[in-house]
C-alpha cells in the first residue's frame, strides 16, 4: 500500500535518510524502530509531506505522492500523529471527532439527494460508535484537554478514522502510558486492522512487540535487512535494556 524506494534527506550535507525502501502491507500493523537519531521520524516527516525529499520516490496506493503537501497526503488517506497529541483542547471529545472529518460536503450531489441532514446523522452515528469501541463514550462531552495520555492517543485514533484514514502513521505513540493502559490500547489497534493500516514507530518494544505483524530496524538512515547483524543487535538492545 505505501511503498518508498530510495529516499534520501540531507540536512546540510548530513545524510538522514540513506536510500530507504520499504513497503507497508495493507491491514498490518508494521513498526519501525532504530537508534536514537537513525531517522525514524526524519522518514514519517518525509512521507507525509512535512520534509521534501532530495531523491527517491513514495507511492501511495500506486499513485506518487513524493513531495506533496501535507493536506493533499491527508487527503489522500495517510493520517500521522505527533509524539504530543494535537487535538483541539476547548472542544470536548465528541466535537473533535466530528471536526476530523475531513470535508462534510463532498460528494455534494450524494447529500444532496440524501438530505444533508441524514449525512450529518451519520457522521454523529459513526463517531458514537468508535467513541464506545474506544472506550471514550463516557467522555463524549469533556473538553479534551482534560483527557489522560492514553485517552488522547484513542482520540487521535478515533479522529483519524473519522478522517478515513487508509494508513495511520504514529510517532512514539505509547510516551507517557502506562504499560497496562498500552497494552489494551494496542489491543484495540489490533481489532482495528479490519478497516485501517498502522505504521507505528516506538521504542517500548515489550509493550507492542506481541502486536506486531512486521518489524523494519533503521540504523544510520537505512533500513537494514532482516536476520542481518545490525538487525539482531538493535532488537537484541530492545530487547534487553
Ligand atoms: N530539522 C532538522 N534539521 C537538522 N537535522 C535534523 C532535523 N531533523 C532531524 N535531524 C537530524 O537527523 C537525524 C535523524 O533524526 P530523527 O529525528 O529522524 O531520528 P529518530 O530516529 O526519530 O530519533 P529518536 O529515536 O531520538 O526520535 C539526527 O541526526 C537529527 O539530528
Ligand atoms: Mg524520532
Amino acid at each position: 500500500m505505501l511503498v518508498t524506494k530510495d529516499l534520501s534527506k540531507f540536512f546540510y550535507g548530513f545524510k538522514a535518510l540513506d536510500g530507504v525502501s520499504i513497503e507497508v502491507e495493507p491491514n498490518k500493523l508494521t513498526l519501525i524502530v532504530g537508534p536514537n537519531g537513525s531517522g525514524k521520524t526524519t522518514l514519517i516527516n518525509t512521507i507525509t509531506g512535512f520534509y521534501r525529499a532530495d531523491s527517491g520516490h513514495v507511492f501511495f496506493n500506486g499513485e506518487e505522492i513524493t513531495n506533496r503537501p501535507p493536506h493533499e497526503i491527508y487527503k489522500r488517506g495517510i493520517v500521522r500523529t505527533f509524539q504530543i497529541p494535537q487535538p483541539l483542547k476547548k472542544l470536548s471529545v465528541l466535537e473533535n471527532m466530528l471536526i476530523a472529518v475531513d470535508n462534510p460536503g463532498e460528494n455534494i450531489m450524494g447529500c444532496i439527494s440524501r438530505g444533508w441532514e441524514k449525512r450529518e446523522e451519520e457522521i454523529v452515528e459513526k463517531a458514537s460508535g468508535l467513541l464506545e469501541f474506544l472506550g471514550l463514550d463516557d467522555l463524549w462531552n469533556t473538553e479534551a484537554w482534560k483527557l489522560s495520555g492514553g485517552q488522547l492517543k484513542l482520540l487521535e485514533v478515533g479522529r483519524a478514522l473519522m478522517a478515513d484514514a487508509k494508513l495511520i502513521i504514529m510517532d512514539e505513540p505509547m510516551v507517557g502510558v502506562n504499560p497496562e493502559l498500552a497494552a489494551s490500547i494496542l489491543d484495540k489497534f489490533v481489532e482495528l486492522k479490519r478497516y485501517t493500516t498502522f505504521l507505528i514507530v516506538e521504542h517500548r518494544f515489550e509493550i507492542i512487540s506481541r502486536h506486531v505483524d512486521r518489524i523494519k530496524v533503521m540504523v544510520n538512515g537505512r533500513i537494514v535487512d532482516e536476520g542481518s547483524e545490525e538487525f539482531k543487535e538493535v532488537i537484541d538492545m530492545l530487547c534487553f535494556r
